[in-house]
């Protein structure tokens, strides 16, 4: 890297998710590393797009999105959760749920400001929040529930905390944040003032008799909370980079200047092919079906780990398993994802990727089933001969 590069981008590297899709690849292994599906999005929203473009749709979209796709989300809103949000002052499009977070961690964090996060976190969370000048306060999410010390998060808040961040479902520990959990976090951020930053791009990918509960509709929360979504994970087609910001008018005033020095604004046929497809999904049972598919994918690869000696803990919510390592030798998980890559043909993510310390992880190894059933069913072939490899063949 080039000697003048500043200080904080000079630290983030390449990370280990660039180094396991290279070895994934080396290796001809089948990738679950991956955090996205192997298979196409629906009919519906691809044919949306293609028209958007032969209509002309093609020039800059006003700045904070396209108005149809803006109703379409308050539309969606309105739908599950009964309050009118509204679409001229209370919703922003951005390029994807990253930007999103990009806008809302710069928009309300500072120099010298923390942010609390649930450790683990997605990995863009960290860049995100030393670009802005402040500092991350993780609080331990613990396996086999991922449940976290309501004292540890209380201690958390200080005077310096601006913003607590909440990824639910959460990737990649599967968990769905109860409405107890809920309630502490909604009173600790009223206590301090704190506003809430909440990565909902899981919410549809729910399982069981979970439920996903946004923390911007428990009371007194509205006012305080930053809801991001994307339609990346809910339509398959994540390379597509459709996100959106929902807050309240005088938080999203702020939001929409990061915004529009960040992408000005977000690709216009793509926005409108998003609006129809939010249209179509709460007027079809798109959304049931997704669930039932994930369902059936999620019993496949538990199954399949569970008969290669890779038990996974279960999850609630989300597209990822993560298989429990311990017995099985390995001083680490980047260790362990490292062999499986190399000498069983099978790509898996170490969580520890997710943690500030890597040395805190559990030994875990994150495997994605957003994959064709032949895409399971090759890692399985693969998988089987995990204990016969084993070094030092357990
Ligand atoms: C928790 C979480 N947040 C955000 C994102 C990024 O979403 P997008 O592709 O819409 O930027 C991902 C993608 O993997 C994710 O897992």
């Amino acid at each position: 890297m080039d000697s003048r590069t500043t200080r904080q981008v000079q630290g983030f590297g390449t990370s280990i998710f660039s180094e396991m899709s290279r070895l994934a690849n080396q290796h001809g292994a089948v990738n679950l590393g991956q955090g996205f599906p192997d298979f196409d999005g629906p009919d519906f929203y691809k044919e949306a797009a293609k028209e958007a473009i032969d209509a002309g749709l093609n020039q800059y979209a006003i700045s904070h999105g396209a108005p149809r796709l803006r109703q379409a989300i308050a539309a969606t809103w309105r739908h599950d959760h009964g309050r009118e949000v509204d679409p001229e002052t209370e919703v922003t499009v951005t390029s994807g749920a990253t930007e999103a977070l990009f806008d809302a961690i710069q928009a309300f964090v500072g120099p010298g400001d923390e942010a609390i996060v649930f450790e683990p976190f997605y990995d863009s969370y960290l860049p995100s929040t030393l670009l802005a000048g402040g500092t991350l306060r993780p609080v331990t999410l613990r396996p086999p529930d991922w449940a976290f010390d309501p004292d540890e998060l209380a201690a958390a808040f200080g005077p310096k905390t601006r913003v607590l961040l909440l990824n639910t479902p959460h990737n990649p520990t599967g968990k769905v944040f109860s409405g107890d959990e809920l309630r502490l976090i909604a009173d600790l951020c009223q206590r301090w003032d704190v506003i809430a930053i909440t990565d909902e791009v899981y919410d549809r990918i729910i399982f069981d008799d979970a439920v996903h509960l946004p923390l911007a509709e428990l009371p007194g929360m509205w006012e305080r909370t930053i809801t991001i979504n994307s339609t990346g994970k809910s339509f398959s087609l994540t390379g597509w980079k459709i996100g959106y910001l929902i807050a309240p008018a005088a938080v999203t005033a702020a939001l929409r200047i990061v915004h529009q020095f960040v992408t000005f604004a977000t690709s216009t046929p793509m926005q409108h092919a998003s609006a129809v497809a939010l249209e179509l999904a709460l007027a079809n049972d798109y959304y049931d079906q997704l669930r039932r598919d994930y369902a059936r994918r999620r019993a496949v690869l538990a199954d399949v780990l569970a008969a290669s000696g890779l038990p996974a803990l279960p999850i609630a919510g989300g597209y990822f398993l993560n298989s429990d390592l311990s017995g099985l030798g390995f001083a680490d998980d980047v260790t362990f994802c490292r062999w499986l890559t190399a000498e069983v043909g099978v790509a898996a993510v170490p969580p520890s990727a997710f943690y500030l310390d890597p040395a805190r992880a559990p030994l875990l190894a994150r495997f994605c089933f957003a994959k064709r059933d032949e895409t399971l069913r090759a890692a399985a072939d693969r998988l089987r001969r995990v204990r016969d490899l084993l070094p030092g063949g357990n």
